[in-house]
């Protein structure tokens, strides 16, 4: 093979090469899809800019509704539903003796703790009564709440079952607390 035939296989090479790279370029030209210039899907009402809704919060700060505003529309039979949950170690009746916990007769601002019971140093010395705020924030969370409390039990985290097992606890009396 001499130098003028090597060079006549390169020009063709070169010459399909740019035939390639030519007809690319064309059918990009002639394919080439107008990209609008905005999206033509925007949905009304929903905007780019994070609203607080978007901003996740955690648990604790989420500003709760007040017991008593849930109270109003709570329900003592779903309560009592709820209350099945307790009835391993409560007893909600009348005289009903302490079982693994004690009996929750007249629980709505009874004080906590006491000598009818052998409560948890945490909850002999807490002090106050057991009032609905108190009664929402313990059955969240019972071991959170009060650090050191033998209930074991894991809480209930829903609002609408500690609404009506509250609500459920109240009833157990003769005279019911008001709900103020
Ligand atoms: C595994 C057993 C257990 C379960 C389940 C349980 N508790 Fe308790 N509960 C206890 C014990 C034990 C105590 C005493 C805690 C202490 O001394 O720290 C207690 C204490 C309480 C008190 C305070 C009583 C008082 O006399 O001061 C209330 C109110 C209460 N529980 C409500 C409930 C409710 C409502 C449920 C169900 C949603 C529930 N508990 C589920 C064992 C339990």
């Amino acid at each position: 093979m001499d130098s003028l035939e090597i060079n006549k296989i390169v020009a063709c090479i070169l010459v399909v090469a740019l035939v390639v790279i030519g007809l690319s370029n064309l059918t990009e030209i002639l394919y080439e899809v107008e990209k609008p210039e905005v999206a033509h899907y925007i949905i009304e009402g929903i905007d780019d800019e994070p609203t607080t809704t978007d901003t996740v919060v955690s648990e604790e700060e989420v500003e709760e509704i007040p017991i008593q505003i849930l109270l109003a529309s709570a329900s003592v039979d779903k309560g009592a539903k709820v209350f099945k949950k307790c009835s391993n170690c409560h007893v909600p009746n009348e005289g009903g003796a302490n079982k693994i916990g004690p009996a929750l007769w007249n629980i709505v601002n009874k004080d906590i703790g006491g000598a009818d019971f052998a409560y948890s140093n945490a909850m002999s010395s807490y002090g106050g009564k057991w009032s609905y705020n108190e009664l929402n924030g313990f059955l969240k969370n019972p071991k959170k709440y009060m650090e050191g409390t033998k209930m074991s039990f894991a809480g209930l985290k829903k609002e609408t079952d500690r609404a009506n097992v509250i609500l459920y606890l109240r009833s157990l009396s003769n005279n019911p607390a008001p709900i103020e």
